[in-house]
């Protein structure tokens, strides 16, 4: 169902990479709502992804950026706007990777130069993004700034590795900076904390399944889907949310706050043989 909640609305998604992507039900969704934005993702993940599709489907065009580098993200900024005929309201940014996690060290035994390259993509790229888009001043007033998170950042999930401490990070500039895009330009800037999904990234992290149905079983409302956690999104870019900001904001089905489920214990209990 569209509710027009965006409509003349103008944006920039990172991260769709295949049709599981949360950006990419982002993507979909936003179009759906009217509005309309530029998709980007890295230079290597076009080549392997399936983004022309997408963007064929939602009327977007494409500039390739890597979330590391400030210049290409000073020019996807710059074209951005002249695509897109002005400043922005929207940013979602959907990129996580851990090299550690892909190529599967332990927490415990951590290869220093991935756990760098990690962050940088996964929590430092936020604040690039962010730092470009604040000092091009190519936000208008009552824009909205989105970044995906989980809740491995606040609780210990052992297999999710460095991913867990990138995600603290990236969860913690949202709010620095969300101070100073508040402040002075009127932006608001938060992060979803998503159930576990089953995308690329997300199926990168060890013991994946049993994740999924642990979250599953565990939450009273059952985990967010990718889609779910685009109509948050929608609503985060809406203006229905204008003065929400420096928040973390849960899309978990309840999880977050629950102890133990009946689910949970009776299927430990039995485990037990008891
Ligand atoms: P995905 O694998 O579809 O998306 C990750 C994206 O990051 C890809 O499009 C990839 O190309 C992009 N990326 C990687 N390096 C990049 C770089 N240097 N520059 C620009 N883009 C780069 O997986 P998913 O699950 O949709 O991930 C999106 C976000 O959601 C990530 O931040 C992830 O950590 C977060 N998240 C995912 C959960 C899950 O279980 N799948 C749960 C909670 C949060």
């Amino acid at each position: 169902m569209s509710y027009n909640l965006l409509k003349g609305k103008k944006g920039i998604i990172f991260g769709a990479l295949d049709e599981n992507s949360i950006a990419w039900k982002t993507a979909e969704r936003v179009h759906e709502e009217g509005g309309t934005f530029v998709l980007t993702n890295a230079p290597v993940a076009m080549r392997m992804g399936q983004i022309n599709a997408l963007a064929e489907k939602t009327g977007s065009q494409i500039i390739p950026a890597d979330a590391t580098s400030e210049e290409d993200l000073q020019n996807l900024v710059e074209q951005s706007m002249e695509i897109l005929g002005g400043k922005i309201d929207f940013v979602l940014h959907s990129i996580g990777m851990s090299v550690n996690v892909r190529k599967g060290k332990a927490y415990t035994d951590q290869n220093y130069a991935w756990t760098q390259k990690g962050t940088d993509v996964s929590a430092m790229s936020f604040h690039k993004v962010m730092q470009t888009l604040y000092k091009a001043d190519a936000m208008n007033e009552w824009g909205s700034i989105v970044a995906l998170t989980y809740m491995a950042a606040q609780r210990v999930f052992p297999d999710y590795n460095d991913m867990a401490d990138n995600k603290a990070y990236l969860e913690s500039i949202a709010r620095s900076f969300g101070y100073f895009f508040g402040r002075d330009k009127k932006v608001r800037v938060n992060t979803i904390s998503q159930s576990p999904t089953p995308t690329t990234a997300g199926s990168g992290v060890k013991g994946f399944d049993g994740f999924l149905a642990y979250a599953e079983q565990m939450s009273p409302l059952g985990n967010a889907t990718a889609l779910d956690c685009a109509n948050y999104t929608v609503s985060l870019f809406s203006d229905l949310t204008k003065r929400v900001t420096l928040q973390n904001l849960y899309n978990d089905g309840g999880f977050s706050n629950m102890g133990v489920s009946d689910a949970v214990m009776d299927a430990f209990v039995e485990s037990q043989g008891k």
